[in-house]
C-alpha cells in the first residue's frame, strides 16, 4: 500500500474515524459527570535548618522523602481520622492524601481530596498542623544547632476542584476513540474482498477494463441528482416513463454518467477493428451489478451515432428491458423459439431512434435449455442480419450457465463488474467460466463508480 492508498482507505470510510471519535468523546464525557467531584486544598510547608549548612542541607533532602512516608504512615491517618472525626477506612483516607516533597527546594507539599471542599481544607490544614507538631516535640531532643525548622508556608485554602477533569478526558477519548476507527477502517479495509476500481480488476481479475461508468444518481437508482435536461421525446422521456431515472439522458452531453457510456462505445469500437464485435453479451457475476442498466445505456449511446441496434432480453430468469425502454413482453425471444418462419422478429421501437428492442416474451420453465437450442443460434443469424450490433442481457454466469452456454455464439462477452460489490472471488469465477466454455471475453466494464466531481476523475480505490 502507498500513501495515496492510505489516504483513499480514510476518505472512503472517514465517516467510521468521526462516528468513534464521537463516540470516544460522549463516553468520556458520560464517564467523567458519573465521577463524584473531588476538591483538593494543599498545604505547603517549608524544610530549614536552624544553622546554614551545607552538610545539614544534604540531610534535609534525604529526610524529606521519609516525610512523605511519615505522613501517610498508617498511625499518623488513623489519629488524623479519630482527630477530626472523618469515619473513612483507612485505605481511602491514605488514597485521598498525597504527599509531594522536593527536596532541592526543601519543600512538602500535602494535598488532600474530597467531595467537600471545606473539608478537604480541614483535613489538609490538620495534616500540615499535626505533622509539624510532632516534628516539634522530635525535636526537643536534639542539639540546638542540629535542629530543623519546618514550617507551614502556605495555609490551605478551600478545595479547587481536581476531579473529573472532564475536558481532558473527554479530548483524550476522542482521541482514542479516532485510533480506534483508523484501526477499525484499516481491518475492513482488510476483509473487503470487494473489487474496487481499476487496479484491483487488473490485479484480480486479469482481464481489461473497457469502460468506467459512474455512480447514477436520481430516481429510481440511488438518489440525488438528475443529470441531463427532461424534454418530451427521445430518450429523457423514456427515462421518466419506464426507465425509472436508470436510462441517462444522452442529449445532454455535459453528463459524465453519458460521456462515460460514450467512453465504452468508443472503446468496444477499437476492441474490434481486427474482429468486428457485432453481437456482444452482457453478464456479471453475481445479480444486480447493473447489466441491463449499462446494456441499455450503451445501446442508447451506440443508436446515437446512427447505427442500428437490438437490444435482446436473454434474462428469462429476471427480465428487465422491457421495463427499461417501456415496451410490452406479450411477445419476444420465447415466441420466436416456437415460430417457425422467424417472419417476424417480435422487436419493438423504442423512443430513441435506431434503438430496437426483443424482449422476452412468456417466460419458460427451461431457461437454459432453450438458450443453448440450435434455434437461438438461428435466431442470433437472423438478428445479426437485421442491425450492426445486438447485445444480450443475460442472467448472472456465476449463477445459472445461461450466460456461458450463449457466450459461446456471440463475438464477445462483456462481464460488468459493480465497484464495492462484486466479491474478487466470484469476479475470478465467472471469468473463468466463460473462458472454459470458449467465449471471447472482451473485458470488464466497471459500474457504479464514485464520480469525484471536484476532481473531475473517477475513483474508486
Ligand atoms: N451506474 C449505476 N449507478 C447507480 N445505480 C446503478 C448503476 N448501475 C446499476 N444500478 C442500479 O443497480 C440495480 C441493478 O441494476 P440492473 O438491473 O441493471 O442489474 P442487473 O445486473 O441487470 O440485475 P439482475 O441480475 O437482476 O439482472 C438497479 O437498481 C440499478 O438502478
Ligand atoms: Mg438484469
Amino acid at each position: 500500500m502507498q500513501l495515496r492508498d492510505y489516504g483513499r482507505v480514510i476518505a472512503r470510510r472517514w465517516w467510521i474515524i468521526l462516528l468513534f471519535a464521537l463516540a470516544g468523546a460522549a463516553t468520556a464525557y458520560g464517564l467523567s459527570k458519573l465521577e463524584t467531584p473531588m476538591y483538593r486544598s494543599s498545604a505547603k510547608l517549608y524544610v530549614s535548618p536552624v544553622r546554614p549548612d551545607y552538610g545539614l542541607t544534604l540531610v534535609i533532602q534525604n529526610l524529606i522523602r521519609s516525610y512523605g512516608q511519615q505522613i501517610t504512615s498508617e498511625r499518623f491517618l488513623r489519629q488524623i481520622n479519630e482527630e477530626l472525626k472523618l469515619d473513612l477506612p483507612p485505605g481511602a483516607l491514605r488514597g485521598r492524601t498525597n504527599v509531594v516533597g522536593t527536596a532541592d527546594n526543601l519543600a512538602i507539599q500535602i494535598d488532600f481530596d474530597d467531595p467537600n471542599p471545606l473539608v478537604a481544607q480541614r483535613v489538609a490544614r490538620a495534616l500540615a498542623q499535626k505533622f509539624v507538631e510532632e516534628h516539634q516535640r522530635r525535636m526537643l531532643a536534639v542539639e540546638p544547632r542540629d535542629k530543623i525548622e519546618i514550617d507551614i508556608f502556605d495555609e490551605p485554602q478551600p478545595g479547587a476542584l481536581n476531579r473529573p477533569r472532564t475536558a481532558t478526558n473527554t479530548a483524550a477519548g476522542a482521541v482514542l476513540g479516532m485510533l480506534l476507527g483508523l484501526v477499525t477502517i484499516f481491518l475492513l479495509e482488510y476483509l473487503d474482498d470487494t473489487l474496487k476500481g481499476q487496479e484491483s480488476v487488473d490485479r484480480f481479475v486479469k482481464l481489461p477494463t473497457v469502460g468506467t461508468i459512474p455512480r447514477i444518481a436520481g430516481p429510481g437508482t440511488t438518489g440525488g441528482q438528475t443529470f441531463g435536461r427532461r424534454s418530451p421525446g427521445g430518450a429523457a422521456a423514456m427515462t421518466q416513463a419506464g426507465g425509472n431515472g436508470r436510462l441517462i439522458n444522452h442529449r445532454n452531453p455535459k453528463s459524465p454518467v453519458a460521456e462515460a457510456y460514450r467512453q465504452l462505445r468508443t472503446n468496444i469500437q477499437f476492441a474490434s477493428l481486427d474482429k468486428p464485435l457485432k453481437t456482444i453479451l452482457f453478464t456479471s457475476a453475481g445479480p444486480q451489478e447493473g447489466k441491463s442498466t449499462t446494456l441499455a445505456n450503451l445501446a442508447i449511446a451506440i443508436a446515437q451515432t446512427g447505427s442500428r441496434v437490438i437490444a435482446v432480453d436473454c434474462d428469462l430468469r429476471r427480465p428487465t428491458l422491457h421495463t427499461l425502454f417501456g415496451v410490452k413482453n406479450a411477445a419476444g425471444l420465447t415466441t420466436l423459439m416456437v415460430d417457425p418462419t422467424l417472419d417476424d422478429l417480435h422487436t419493438q421501437e423504442t423512443e430513441v431512434p435506431n434503438l430496437l428492442v426483443l424482449p422476452t416474451g412468456p417466460i419458460p420453465p427451461n431457461p437454459s435449455e432453450l438458450l443453448g437450442s440450435r434455434r437461438m443460434s438461428e435466431i442470433i443469424e437472423r438478428l445479426r442480419g437485421e442491425a450492426d450490433y445486438v447485445l444480450f442481457d443475460t442472467p448472472p454466469v456465476a449463477a445459472v450457465t445461461d450466460a456461458a452456454v450463449l457466450a459461446t455464439r456471440v463475438d464477445g462477452v462483456l462481464l460488468v463488474v459493480m465497484a464495492n460489490k462484486t466479491k474478487r472471488e466470484l469476479a475470478q469465477k465467472a471469468r473463468a467460466a466463460l473462458e472454459k466454455v470458449g467465449a471471447n471475453v472482451i473485458g470488464v466494464v466497471l459500474n457504479n463508480v464514485k464520480y469525484d466531481t471536484s476532481l473531475h476523475n473517477y475513483y474508486a480505490d
